[in-house]
């Protein structure tokens, strides 16, 4: 594969309670042991990446705590560079509290800690001293807002290739959209979008991709779970991508993470923004078929092993 990637955004340690169904306000849920994943959306991200062939600089932030130790120790198991990562002093760890069910539906609550307060000062220092590295970055927007603009801003100063996943929509992200990231949102994420950028009614997703990618003159690629992406042009046209069908569904956490960790790493390994969505909607497929975010996350060879067979079947 190749190519080489930067990515900005949370890293977390995700506590797992597998329970019969996702509790309701008020209500307690009761499963078998606890278990402990890696987690963050930046750090998915990053291991999918780097599962998938391509080199992975990583830049977040941990607090001075066991789980720091622990999450930047996973991350660089996958062999991905944390060299960036910052350490802050009180703050703790991002962490996740995480119910799934049996049909591998969620339910997370998030302690930020660390995440929430990655400056615009780490991130652009990370960016100078990755300077003539990467050919793109991708960010997510689970960190600070100042780390997300620094983060979009700079990237496109260097002139690399940016990939927002507006994992949430937070305030203020329109203000990056004339910077024309290429744009990674979920069916709910896109109609925030929409609506925040001021447009009326609540149109089928194409139209409101179409309206998206006239703000950003740049692909808008929208995951849509079981249903594979739609991938809207600069030009508004779009076109869908089937979802590979997942054998069992163990997990879908972290499903998102791992389309946008391998979407971004083929595009920086320079395949067509098509050929990258085929790609990280495979990787997705596989990862939920495990516990926990990363379990599932395959290699570049599965990869290219299951593209193989679809490509066949298709007789392209
Ligand atoms: O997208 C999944 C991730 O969201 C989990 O790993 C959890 O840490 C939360 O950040
Ligand atoms: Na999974």
């Amino acid at each position: 594969r190749g190519g080489r990637l930067l990515v900005v955004g949370a890293l977390n340690v995700d506590m797992v309670v597998a329970a019969s169904r996702l509790p309701g306000p008020g209500e307690t849920v009761v499963g078998a042991d606890l278990q402990r994943h890696g987690g963050g959306k930046g750090g998915n991200a990053a291991v999918a990446a780097v599962r998938s062939g391509t080199d992975v600089r990583y830049v977040g932030a941990v607090g001075p705590d066991e789980f720091g130790v622990a999450a930047l120790a996973e991350l660089r198991a996958e062999g991905i560079d944390v060299s960036d990562v910052v350490i802050k002093e009180g703050s703790a760890t991002g962490a996740a509290l995480i119910v799934v069910d049996p049909f591998g539906e969620n339910q997370i609550a998030v302690a930020a800690g660390a995440n929430a307060v990655v400056g615009a000062r780490d991130v652009r220092a990370a960016i100078e001293r990755a300077s003539g590295w990467p050919g793109c970055v991708l960010v997510s927007t689970e960190i600070s807002a100042a780390a997300v603009v620094e983060a979009v801003e700079a990237a496109t100063a260097q002139g690399w290739l940016c990939v927002l996943n507006p994992a949430p929509v937070a305030p203020g992200i329109q203000e990056l959209l004339k910077l024309a990231p290429i744009i990674t949102p979920n069916q709910g994420e896109l109609r925030d979008l929409y609506q925040l950028l001021g447009e009326p009614g609540d149109p089928p997703a194409e139209k409101m991709a179409a309206a998206v990618a006239s703000h950003t003159r740049a692909p808008v690629v929208v995951t849509l779970g079981a249903d594979g992406v739609l991938l809207c042009g600069a030009d508004g046209v779009s076109t869908r991508i089937p979802a590979w069908p997942a054998r069992r569904v163990v997990d879908t956490t972290g499903a998102g993470d791992t389309f946008n960790g391998v979407f971004a790493a083929s595009l920086a390994a320079g395949t067509d923004v098509a050929g990258a969505a085929r790609r990280g909607v495979v990787a997705a497929a596989l990862s939920v078929e495990s516990a926990g975010a990363r379990t599932g996350m395959p290699s570049a060879a599965t990869i290219d092993a299951v593209l193989a067979t679809t490509e066949r079947r298709a007789g392209t």
